[in-house]
């Protein structure tokens, strides 16, 4: 158990879900920071600007009134323009002779006191005025504290503004010290970090819910096209995918469907042809051995009967070699067969091949005639399309009744080589003629095996001629007769002229 999950939580943390969710809230996570740093920065800075710009004016103006008073000993007045000044628990006002003693409080209990700052410094030492910022409840010297307990409550933030009081010579006689509470400034900043971190929380949760959807649109597919693959894999090629949408993930999708559809294709193709050729190979073996059974129970051996069952007997030895050999060429094709091109007078190869089938013309009372006189150049493998052309001639003698015609032309169309063989046989059914050239398809299969075909001739032409660049193409009227339509490239060095 401990196991599987620990997996799963690996598998998780390695998958594209998890690497990019974790992406995205590092990304929102440091904008938010940079975003909210330098908002905070420059509101406080905003703000704290104004308000010591405020405070240092009125400590400023303290410090004239109060020159007069102190240089004259006037407490009483000194006391009143400090009271006046002071409001309880958010500003006060401190009275420093030159030597730092605290002639006036408006808080009254650091009377006497000595009460020396580094602002209260500076000013003794020469500047007008100064300022500084305390945190009442930690940062300052426990007498400072003390005297600012209950000014205005623990832990808050207090500005102190030194300005120089002078005399009538413009001497300096006493410093002016006024306090004043800043804390409603840092709640605001802390408000806004607040608010901040809130809409940090609202985002990265809203990116989260539109990142998981997006998510699930690209892992999705990926997980269905895992699984078309993996069941491929063990075999299964009936595996499809979802099509959904148009985008990337549809294409992909679209082209597993249609490797998938061809290689299912492609299986069902290759048992079809184990299956056709096996049948094929049985039916003269079972002739062979009907004969041959026959032959050996005959008490006494008729010689005569003998003779002819051997004839037949060899006939089917001829016919097995046929197959064999034509199946063998098939597997040199799909292997990739080797051509042994060069220049040769496709025209001269016609005229040839037609002397050769003449006596089997003759014998099946077919007129056989060429009109190919023009010597016509193409790159071609000389063996191959000997066969070409002598299957063509062969199935227009065999599929032609006594007293037929069989014709051949050739001529040049562009830059193709143009080879048609005519007949005025007993043509093809237009439901047969895209399937003639399928391998052992026949559309008689009594009249072929008669007349000795294995149904793959065609078929290995047509590869031949693919081989050569070129194509075939058949066209036909049931009962009338059949023309196949040879094209090959003419030779390379004619191309040009
Ligand atoms: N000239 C033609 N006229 C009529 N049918 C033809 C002709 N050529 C081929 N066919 C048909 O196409 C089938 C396939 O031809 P092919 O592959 O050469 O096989 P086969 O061994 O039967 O000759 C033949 O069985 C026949 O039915
Ligand atoms: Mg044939």
């Amino acid at each position: 158990m401990a196991t599987i999950s620990l997996t799963r939580i690996k598998a998780f943390i390695h998958s594209i879900r998890w690497k990019i969710t974790v992406a995205y809230l590092l990304i929102i996570v440091v904008a938010f920071c940079v975003i909210g740093y330098s908002l905070i920065q420059l509101v406080g800075e905003y703000l704290f600007t104004q308000r010591t710009a405020d405070d240092q004016r009125i400590a400023n103006d303290l410090a004239k009134n109060c020159g007069d008073y102190l240089v004259a000993f006037d407490a009483r007045s000194l006391y009143d323009t400090a009271m006046d000044n002071a409001t309880t628990g958010q500003t006060r006002v401190l009275v420093l002779d030159k030597l730092c003693t605290v002639q006036v409080d408006s808080d009254s209990r650091l009377n006497g006191r000595r009460f020396i700052t580094a602002e209260v410094e500076r000013v003794i030492n020469g500047a007008d005025s100064d300022y500084g910022f305390y945190d009442t409840g930690s940062a300052v010297k426990p007498w400072f504290r003390a005297a600012f307990n209950g000014f205005s409550g623990v832990n808050v933030m207090t500005g102190l503004y030194a300005s120089a009081i002078r005399g009538p010579g413009d001497e300096l006689v006493g410093v002016l010290v006024y306090l004043s509470g800043v804390q409603e400034i840092y709640e605001s900043l802390r408000d806004i970090q607040l608010k901040i971190l809130i809409w940090l929380i609202i985002v990265a949760a809203a990116v989260m819910v539109v990142n998981a959807m997006v998510l699930r649109t690209v892992t999705r597919p990926i997980g269905e096209l895992n699984t078309g693959i993996s069941r491929m894999s063990q075999g299964d090629l009936s595996a499809r995918v979802v099509v959904r949408g148009n985008n990337e993930f549809a294409s992909l999708a679209k082209a597993f469907n249609s490797m998938s559809e061809r290689l299912e294709q492609l299986d069902k193709s290759r048992s079809q042809f184990v299956s056709n050729a096996s049948h094929e190979l049985k039916t003269p073996l079972s002739t062979m051995k009907i004969l041959i059974e026959t032959l050996m129970y005959q008490e006494p051996l008729d010689p005569g009967m003998a003779k002819e069952f051997l004839g037949d007997i060899n006939q089917e030895i001829d016919r097995l070699n046929r197959i064999v050999s034509d199946l063998l060429t098939l597997v040199s094709i799909d292997n990739g067969m080797k051509m042994n091109l060069s220049e040769l007078d496709i025209g001269a190869l016609l005229q040839e091949q037609v002397k050769r089938l003449t006596p089997l013309a003759r014998e099946n009372g077919i007129e056989l005639d060429c009109s190919a006189k023009e010597s016509v150049e193409v790159d071609g493998d000389t063996l191959k399309l000997q066969q070409v052309i002598y299957n063509i001639i062969d199935n227009a003698i065999k599929y032609t009744p006594r007293g037929g015609e069989v014709h051949c032309t050739l001529s040049r169309t562009g830059k193709k080589a143009v080879i048609k063989v005519s007949d005025t046989g007993v043509g093809i059914p237009e439901s047969d003629l895209p399937h003639i050239f399928d391998r052992f398809y026949r559309v008689d299969k009594a009249r072929s095996r008669e007349t000795g075909g294995t149904g793959l001739g065609l078929s290995i032409v047509k590869q031949f001629v693919l081989l050569h660049g070129g194509t075939i193409d058949a066209a036909s009227t049931f009962g009338k007769g059949t023309t196949f339509t040879i094209e090959l490239p003419l030779s390379g060095k004619r191309q040009e002229d």
